[in-house]
């Protein structure tokens, strides 16, 4: 894509991937709006990149509030115009079981990636699809398509995430504005460093059949999909074959997710 004079608006800039785009995208002439809720890494980031002669603002936004988000587009619009391009990389979770996770642990991980993407998306559609033009990339987990114990409120955001994604861009059809899911496999990234346990359960067949991907890989990734404007993108490609053969033996890839995951959940049903 020719990003020359191209608005676009990152969430989940202050880490991981979203950092990792801003990064790769910095130097090709587009207007970069960052957005996570840590100002001093976001302001970091913008002052980098705008010293080496891109051009980046930071709009520190908890975007699980509806109303910020909304106000924060608002201003986002007037002061530097409607987004060509999103990538909702803003998300968290960590991975427990029904019986340790309490019911506000599922409000804030269905609050973030899930209700963080829903109003980032609700703030600027209508401006886009009047425009008639836009690419919305949403990062979404392998999870997504995938059940594995001890990780139930993450896996049921990623699922829900899924279902918006493929129902908005059913909805957009007849629009020029697109939306492309990225659908990865463990990617080495902040993420599991402040969410531990998760990079405890992850089921080990996953390690046995794939590298880890890099934030790096990810963002170039983000990039062709700009490009090819695809409806879903599944790294690496083992996880699309793992994918795909649970389509057609949902038994099997269930089997092998269970013996190779967490197994503490008949301790957590003793202890009740
Ligand atoms: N790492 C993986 O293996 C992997 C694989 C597949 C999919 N994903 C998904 O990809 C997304 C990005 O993951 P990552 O690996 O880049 O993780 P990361 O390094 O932890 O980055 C997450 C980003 O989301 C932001 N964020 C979280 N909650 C927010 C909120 N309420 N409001 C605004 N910003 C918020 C964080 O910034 P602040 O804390 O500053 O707000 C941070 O910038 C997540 O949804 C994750 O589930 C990750």
């Amino acid at each position: 894509m020719n990003f020359k004079d191209k608005i676009v608006l990152i969430t989940g800039a202050s880490s991981g991937i979203g950092e990792a785009y801003a990064k790769l995208i910095a130097s090709e002439g587009a207007k970069l709006v960052l957005q996570a809720r840590s100002v001093d890494k976001l302001e970091a980031l913008v002052k980098d990149i705008n010293a080496k002669g891109g051009s980046a603002f930071s709009f520190p936004t908890d975007l699980t509030d509806a109303k910020v988000v909304k106000a924060q587009a608002e201003i986002i619009k007037r002061e530097i115009g409607i987004p060509d391009v999103i990538v909702n990389s803003a998300g968290a979770g960590n991975w427990l079981s029904i019986f340790d996770t309490s019911e506000k642990d599922f409000g804030e991980m269905m609050a973030s990636p899930y209700f963080a993407t829903v109003y980032t998306i609700k703030a600027f559609l209508n401006d886009m699809v009047k425009r008639n033009s836009g690419h919305i990339i949403t990062i979404n987990s392998a999870a997504s398509y995938l059940i594995f114990p001890g990780a139930l409120g993450y896996l049921s955001t990623r699922w829900a995430l899924r279902a918006f994604q493929n129902g908005l861009y059913d909805e957009l059809r007849s629009t020029n504005v697109s939306t492309t899911s990225i659908v990865a496999g463990k990617v080495d990234s902040p993420y599991f460093t402040n969410n531990p346990i998760s990079a405890q359960r992850l089921p080990k067949i996953g390690a046995m059949i794939m590298k880890a991907l890099t934030v790096d890989e990810v963002a170039m990734v983000i990039n062709r999909a700009l490009d090819k404007r695809k409806k879903t993108i599944i790294i690496p490609w083992q996880m699309f074959l793992a994918i795909k053969f649970g389509q057609f033996f949902p038994g099997v890839l269930g089997m092998l997710l269970r013996a190779t995951g967490y197994k503490g959940i008949r301790k957590e049903i003793a202890k009740l």
